[in-house]
């Protein structure tokens, strides 16, 4: 989708479908106001006689009124006033965006940024929009080799509409909006890719393909020979069972001086799950073809990062592999020896994320990383804590944990965090070997992330448990992009505070 501003004042802005926030109790907002003098009371009009409310997200379409040059007017309610919090404006916005893609008009006008929110500045309000039209737009066609009638088409341009004295900063706010809307939608399209397509090589093909559209991003990946010599048998021994070659995928974008330490991401790559010989039950085993949505969500973290050229240095790391059964697969009870020396039982072969992400954290350590921020759909034990509203958080280091939390506020995409203490580690404890890949039936989100921190002590580490945000399930399945939003917004956060926080005692 194309976006672009305009100052033009709401009745005369030419679109086919126009949307302007009213809020509960006949409160107009300017844009709202205008609409409703130059069509001399009429939209107030039908709004009343539909009995419309405007509760928070509710919409109704008035077409065709005189004195107003778009084609429809997409009323959105706003909720009472002065209650806007940003996470209302978010919700109110998505709903906004979804039903103008549902409309079928071909182009969009956006005037929601007259609603004062608290804290947030137009910018913002604009980023906002952006995002949401972008990711209301989204149609995933690439494996289809016939049109989908039963969808309409979304708007191919939407225009942000604000007063004069704001165009610049409304300008910034898309610009923004649409870096970050791309590396959602590159996430998106590689999670939704299926697993006999978005491979580990094909993965590593589409990180090269990045570094290539941005100068500033250098590429490499790791074959199997350079796993052995680096001593990764944990990563190696996931791949072991499938005939595609494992990568651990290297993304360096360098954006600030060399001596500034660089933020390091790591994406869980696992481009299919099928639980290896702890098999999964086949009902919704496709679904397992999303468990690289960590990897895809850095690489799109990486494009719109590249995009913005941010004043950071940032490294994204994706331990890349299949995990099936095979006379050659990890069997339960097997140990591994990982990168850092620490012997790992393999209890369960379907806990195979944590194998390989322990090996890609003690890799990460040759950066000399600021932080460290691991990404993966790691247990189905945090979707039913959690579920599909926010995104599991673990860390080491509470202002990052703080930072992160933030960022996902302020995002959108949000992240509540869980505890980590030693107790949980007291699960992982193996009779054979130096560490369990399991800790049981309790707490199972907590005890993955417990034998991560493991790999991460003495560096400032976050975790990201997205079992739950990145995919959708049902009728609506597919990627969702999270949490490159929340990437993003963590990373934006950077180049503005400038303050180091010290490293914890190893
Ligand atoms: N990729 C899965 C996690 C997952 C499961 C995400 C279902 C979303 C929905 C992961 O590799 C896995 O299989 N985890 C196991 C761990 C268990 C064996 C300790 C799980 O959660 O069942
Ligand atoms: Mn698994
Ligand atoms: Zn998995």
């Amino acid at each position: 989708m194309e976006f672009s501003v305009t100052a033009t004042d709401a009745p005369r802005i030419r679109a086919g479908c126009l949307v302007a926030g009213a809020f509960e109790g006949r409160d107009p907002t300017p844009a709202y106001r205008s609409l409703d003098a130059a069509s001399d009371g009429r939209l107030g009009a039908i709004v009343r006689k539909a009995g419309f409310r405007a509760g928070a997200g509710k919409h109704l379409r008035v077409h065709a009124l005189d004195g107003v040059a778009a084609d429809s007017v997409l009323v959105v309610g706003c909720g009472p006033k002065g209650a806007m919090t940003p996470t209302r404006y978010h919700k109110i916005a998505r709903a906004a965006a979804q039903a103008i893609a549902a409309t079928g008009a071909r182009s969009a006008a956006w005037s929601l940024g007259d609603v004062e929110v608290d804290g947030r500045d137009l910018e913002w309000k604009s980023r906002v929009a952006v995002e949401c039209l972008n990711e209301a737009a989204y149609r995933f066609d690439a494996m289809r080799g016939e049109a989908d009638d039963d969808r309409v088409p979304p708007p191919g341009r939407a225009s942000i509409a604000v007063a004069r004295a704001y165009r610049n900063e409304a300008a910034a706010g898309v610009a923004t909006g649409r870096a970050i809307a791309a590396g959602v939608s590159l996430a998106r399209d590689l999670g939704n890719l299926p697993g006999n397509i978005c491979t580990p090589t094909y993965l590593a093909g589409e990180a090269k393909a990045l570094a290539g559209r941005h100068p500033s991003v250098r590429f490499k990946a790791l074959d199997e020979a350079r796993m052995k010599r680096l001593g990764m048998g944990s990563l190696l021994s996931v791949a072991r069972g499938s005939r595609q070659p494992p990568r651990l995928i290297v993304l360096e974008y360098r954006g600030a001086p060399r001596s500034h330490a660089p933020i390091v991401l790591v994406g869980k790559g696992v481009t299919f799950d099928s639980g290896g010989i702890s098999i999964k039950p086949s009902a919704t085993m496709d679904e397992m073809k999303f468990d690289m949505c960590g990897a895809a969500s850095v690489i799109g973290a990486m494009e719109a990062c590249a995009t913005l050229g941010l004043p950071l240095n940032v490294v994204a790391l994706a331990p890349a592999c299949e995990n099936l059964p095979d006379g050659n697969a990890s069997k339960p009870g097997d140990i591994v020896t990982t990168m850092a020396g620490r012997t790992v039982e393999v209890l369960n072969t379907d806990a195979e994320g944590r194998l390989i992400l322990c090996d890609a954290l003690t890799y990460a350590e040759r950066y000399k990383p600021d932080v460290v921020i691991d990404v993966a759909t790691l247990t189905g034990a945090c979707v039913i804590a959690l579920g599909a509203h926010a995104s599991g958080l673990f860390s080491n280091h509470q202002p990052l944990a703080d930072a992160l939390l933030t960022a996902g506020e302020h995002a959108g995409d949000r992240a509540w965090q869980m505890p980590l203490w030693d107790e949980y580690a007291e699960q992982l404890k193996s009779n054979f070997a130096d560490v369990a890949n399991i800790g049981g039936r309790e707490a199972g989100a907590v005890t993955a992330a417990s034998f991560l921190a493991k790999f991460a002590s003495g560096q400032r580490w976050a975790h990201l448990d997205v079992a739950g945000t990145a995919w959708r399930s049902g009728k609506e399945k597919g990627a969702t992009g999270r949490p490159v939003g929340l990437l993003c917004q963590y990373l934006l956060d950077r180049t503005r505070a400038a303050d180091r926080t010290p490293a914890p005692a190893a």
